[in-house]
């Protein structure tokens, strides 16, 4: 008989190599999972080439345009025919559509969970930049259904996805999500709440959105003024950190301007339901969906610069008044000093 530190030692011996099956067969059982993903555009698309040589992603293409096949079909992911098909075997499923589509993404998929053939609950992911009353809309769908819902957001552009973005992300499974992402890119868990995530992707969007807006009015007023090199020149050398943003954020417009004043909708809902009367956010949503309302040539795989941008919307005539001109802030006089009736101001001493 061996002696007892020997049995021990052989005890935690088997149980290490028993620990390493098991997780052995998580880890194959979680790379077997297939994703489902709605839809690969931009972001999508990005999600899918993150995850793909780790899952099996799988998506459709039914109702979907050109741009959506193109970057599909680069990413090389399995296309099925219909969305019923995704979500029949899907274990979780990503969705990344612009925010005015979260809803009716999610009734379609709502609508399509009878064809399930998996015994596990649907984990439904909506990464859509959306507000949290918009996230327990959509939650609020799959009360009562095999679905166990997660809401995230991720704030940063696509197309720096692994080094340059946060995945945020809130709900009872949303750790399993995170697994997912794990070593591929920064994800915070916020919360066991949906409507946590989607909380704080608005307030970071409405400051980068309101930022842009700021800068476009007055890079407008500089051209109007015929000094636009030097007001960004000057913008440059004493806000390096806001041309950043700038520079990062402003030539992808032409490509997402829609996009982002949808975004601005659900920010604004977002203050709205907690309570406060936006003002600033009202008009950034406001030149949001004016410069989305411009047609900017070149289509969306043309690369622009920042004045290029401005001379576009400045000869679209973002901004431009028409008729009179009066002057600005109709200002209520002071409340008169205590003491002073008429207004003036009292001696003291
Ligand atoms: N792009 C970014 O850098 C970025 C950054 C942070 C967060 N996000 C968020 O990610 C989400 C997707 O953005 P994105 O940039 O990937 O947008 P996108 O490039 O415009 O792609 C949107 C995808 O949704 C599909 N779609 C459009 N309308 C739809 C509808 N009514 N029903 C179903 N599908 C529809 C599009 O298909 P078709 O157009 O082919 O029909 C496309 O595949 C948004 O919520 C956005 O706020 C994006």
């Amino acid at each position: 008989m061996l002696p007892t530190s020997n049995r021990i030692g052989r005890m935690n011996h088997e149980l290490d190599l028993c620990e390493e099956a098991m997780t052995h067969q998580l880890a194959s059982l979680s790379r077997d999972a297939r994703v489902g993903l709605l839809y690969p555009g931009e972001m999508g698309t990005a999600v899918a080439n993150l995850l793909r040589h780790d899952y099996h992603v799988v998506t459709t293409l039914a109702g979907r345009g050109a741009n959506t096949a193109r970057n599909c079909r680069q990413a090389g992911l399995e296309e099925v025919d219909k969305v019923r098909e995704v979500v029949r075997s899907a274990a979780t499923l990503l969705v990344l559509v612009p925010p005015a589509a979260a809803l009716q993404v999610a009734e379609q998929v709502r609508h399509e969970l009878t064809a399930r053939t998996r015994g596990d609950r649907l984990v439904y992911v909506d990464l859509n930049s959306v507000s949290p009353a918009t996230v327990q809309n959509v939650a609020a769908l799959f009360t009562g259904m095999p679905v166990d819902f997660v809401d995230g957001a991720i704030s940063g552009p696509a197309s720096r996805l692994a080094t340059g973005c946060t995945l945020y992300l809130s709900g009872m499974r949303a750790e399993e999500v995170a697994e997912l992402f794990e070593g591929k890119m920064a994800v915070r868990v916020l919360g066991d709440a949906p409507g946590q995530a989607s909380a704080l992707r608005m307030l970071l969007s409405g400051l980068t959105k309101g930022v842009i807006a700021l800068f476009v009015e007055m890079a407008l007023a500089a051209r109007q003024a015929g000094i636009l090199d030097r007001t960004l020149a000057a913008y440059r050398a004493s806000y390096p950190g806001i041309m950043e943003v700038v520079d990062r954020t402003l030539p992808t417009y032409p490509a997402h301007a829609a996009r982002r004043a949808q975004e601005m909708v659900e920010v604004e809902n977002t203050l709205v339901h907690l309570g406060l009367c936006p003002t600033v956010i009202q008009s950034i949503r406001q030149l949001s969906e004016t410069v989305a309302g411009c047609s900017l040539p070149g289509g969306p795989g043309k690369p622009w610069t920042v004045p290029e941008v401005i001379e576009e919307l400045h000869t679209q005539g973002v901004l431009k008044r028409s008729g009179e001109v009066s002057s600005p802030g109709n200002v209520p006089p002071l409340p008169s000093p205590k003491g002073s009736p008429d207004g003036r101001e009292t001696k003291v001493g």
